[in-house]
């Protein structure tokens, strides 16, 4: 992928939060949960969800700014192979900032709504493509259960087409790097780190319970935008 492109997608969501560098080079910050941590119990635990937070997404932010402050070494002293060489770490750590950004407003408290099935715009497209919300859920759940290794799966809407679909990514791949056209409504981190502590290597049960405490308010309101763009 092209270093533009790379660059744009970390650059998608207003979510991800900026500041300036010692450089004057902007660099990214982890964004606060809107939540505390154990608000999702049972579902998805305190410990898991601080450890997550605070130190794998942390360290995604950590390494992406310093692999952007690398790039613009290299880019000052026109090292080509330096900057072919920085193309892996930016996707990988800038992946990783921008599909957890996501994830942590795709979570809500069930007392503030969390599971609650989608209505209006959303709710429809869901019946009409796949039946039923229970047979969507059916089916993210068992692509995400077969994909190996560590990855996302997604409910993306295709802005084009106007048509939801069903995705997987694998490692820290946003979901922009299967289409440019696709958008991100909802995305389930299906890393061990996402789960183990609770689920241990049970991930159908961990995907099975995230479930209750998905926030389809926030996937609606991004569909509805999109659809109306
Ligand atoms: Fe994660």
């Amino acid at each position: 992928m092209a270093l533009r492109s790379l660059l744009l997608l970390s650059k998608q969501k207003q979510t991800l939060k900026l500041g300036l560098g010692f450089r004057g080079l902007q660099t990214f910050s982890l964004p606060d949960l809107p939540y505390d941590y154990g608000a999702l119990e049972p579902a998805v635990s305190g410990e898991i969800m601080r450890i997550h937070h605070q130190k794998h997404h942390q360290t995604y932010v950590t390494n992406y700014n310093a692999a952007l402050s690398r790039l613009d070494d290299a880019m000052e002293k026109g090292d080509a192979s330096a900057v072919v060489h920085l193309q892996s770490a930016i996707k990988f750590n800038g992946g990783g900032h921008v599909n957890h950004s996501i994830f942590w407003q795709n979570l809500k408290p069930v007392s503030e709504g969390g599971g609650e099935p989608p209505h209006g715009a959303l709710g429809w497209a869901i019946d009409q493509d796949y039946g039923s919300l229970e047979n969507l859920v059916q089916k993210m759940n068992s692509e995400g259960a077969a994909l190996q290794g560590s990855g996302w799966v997604w409910l993306a809407l295709d802005k084009e087409l106007k048509k939801i679909k069903v995705e997987t990514t694998a490692n820290q791949d946003p979901l922009v790097t299967k289409g440019a056209n696709l958008v991100p409504l909802l995305g389930i981190d299906v890393w061990e780190h996402a789960y183990y502590l609770q689920y241990k290597n049970v991930r159908p049960d961990y995907l099975k319970n995230i479930w209750k405490v998905i926030n389809w308010k926030y996937a609606s309101e991004v569909y509805q935008n999109e659809i109306a763009a």
